[in-house]
């Protein structure tokens, strides 16, 4: 089961301290959401499975943090300021903008059904701000629309200050902004998000190959964190439609509670980033379209050792948004079940490893000194085995806690009561059965971390 509606999401989101609207208390800007104390955990999570499969699991991966305000001259030969736009239409009845293909009514305002609209006009989708004290418009820079730009620019050193040989990868994750005209579908559309992109540069000639190999490693990651697999789907983007660097592209879609939309991209970049990076572009048989005169002053191109000449490699590239996998994965792991006739309860049936928070340690009474005593030498003992946040509920009230830790996918719950003070052992609950079973405090290490592998 998964969540009916986007509200269920939303509501639960806000009560449990996922998501909040950003300056909420200002009235809050569209397209803009701010990660809570679970949200934070939990997209920490995920960005950190996604680095532990992309960089620690793989021998030909790097990984990179690079500078979010890019250079003009970089977007410039990245393509994305002649061509990083929406098309733009306004309603001058009701004063409100549109994206020209979300006009689902001949051409009506979905505002207020007004018909007198403008034409169409490209709308670029990028942020500019000021650099330095001088607000004379002539230094600026961008806001990454893309975190991949920078892979390009820094591949050079990347492969001067490493062995690498192609083919390999450079892993990024971080923001990246987009003045989208129409943000919407609560974290889905956002105009601040972030990206987990993998640049993976091979030899003209194998990128057939290894873009298909990236098509289906992506699509078992997600299921691997939890995403059902007839939830995924494989879409070819047509050729009118693939962005302007692509030769091919297909789209890991998801089935979003408004509607089946695209979770990741994975792209066949060819030649045309290093290319149009390149220097001397001349002297590179480039086959894509490239940016002519690039005045950078870097070769980036490899050699290829048994033909004794240079080459610019192709690139691979998915790119997944991480708000889009939040919402994914709390999509998916959204369960309303009967406790008995007249109780219903909200549980997140996350993957463990996703979890906000590991274990909650419950003392069963709040100010029994001896209870809360060994409840805090526990919880600090689970905490320092490094598997991620476990938390001390000194409530007194065990329903409550237990409804609270359903809710934001806690897998367990250790009760400590009278009887621990007595056999040495606590209670665990397991969030998914709701099963109780003793367990030696003297055992709950291995337990717990036999628990989480
Ligand atoms: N470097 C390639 C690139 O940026 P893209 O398809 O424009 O390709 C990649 O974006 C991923 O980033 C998308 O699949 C989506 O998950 C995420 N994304 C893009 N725009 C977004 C937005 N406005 N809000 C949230 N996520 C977005």
């Amino acid at each position: 089961m998964t969540a009916q509606t986007m509200e269920e999401l939303v509501s639960l989101c806000k009560r449990r301290g996922f998501l909040f609207q950003s300056n909420d208390i200002y009235g809050g800007i569209k397209g803009l959401y701010d990660y809570g104390p679970m949200g934070v955990e939990f997209k920490n999570n995920l960005k950190q499975a996604w680095w532990k499969s992309i960089v620690y699991e793989r021998d030909d991966t790097e990984g990179l943090d690079a500078s979010i305000l890019s250079s003009p001259v970089v977007l410039k030969h990245s393509g994305h300021e002649d061509t990083f736009t929406d098309p733009l239409v306004d309603c001058r009845a009701c004063k409100s903008r549109w994206r020209a293909d979300q006009l689902f009514e001949n051409n009506k305002c979905p505002n207020c059904k007004s018909e007198d609209l403008t034409d169409p006009r490209p709308f670029n989708l990028m942020f500019k701000t000021a650099i330095g004290p001088v607000d004379d418009g002539s230094s600026f820079a961008y806001l990454r629309p893309e975190t991949c730009q920078q892979i390009f620019t820094n591949f050079k050193n990347i492969l001067d200050s490493t062995s690498r040989t192609v083919p390999f990868g450079i892993a990024q994750m971080g923001k990246a902004f987009r003045n989208e005209i129409t943000p919407r579908n609560f974290i889905f559309r956002v105009r601040e998000f972030e990206q987990m992109e993998l640049e993976f540069f091979v030899k003209p000639g194998t990128d057939d190959e290894w873009h298909e190999y990236w098509i289906n490693k992506r699509i078992e990651w997600w299921v691997n964190q939890g995403i059902k697999k007839e939830n995924l789907k494989k879409i070819e983007v047509e050729k009118n439609e693939l962005a302007h660097y692509s030769k091919r592209t297909v789209d890991i879609n998801y089935v979003f509670p408004h509607g089946e939309e695209e979770l990741e991209g994975v792209a066949n970049r060819t030649d045309f980033d290093l290319g149009s990076h390149t220097k001397n572009q001349n002297d590179f048989k480039i086959t894509s379209e490239v940016m002519k005169n690039s005045s950078s002053t870097t070769k980036l191109a490899v050699q290829d050792l048994e033909e004794k000449k240079w080459y610019i490699p192709y690139v691979i590239e998915p790119s997944a948004g991480v708000d889009r996998g939040v919402l994914a994965l709390l999509n998916e792991a959204y369960r309303e079940e009967n406790v008995d006739k007249d109780n219903k309860r909200i549980l997140l049936s996350l993957k463990p490893h996703l979890s906000p928070i590991k274990a909650a340690v419950i003392p069963l009474k709040k100010n029994k000194e001896e209870l809360v005593n060994l409840s805090k030498e526990i919880k600090s003992n689970l905490q320092k085995l490094g598997l991620g946040r476990v938390v001390l509920e000194n409530s007194g009230n065990i329903g409550k806690n237990y409804r609270r830790h359903d809710e934001i996918g806690t897998p367990i719950c250790l009760t400590v009561d009278f009887e621990t003070l007595e056999d040495k052992s606590v209670t665990v609950r397991d969030r998914d059965t709701m099963k109780q079973e003793r367990v030696s405090i003297e055992n709950l290490s291995e337990y717990y971390k036999k628990y989480f592998n």
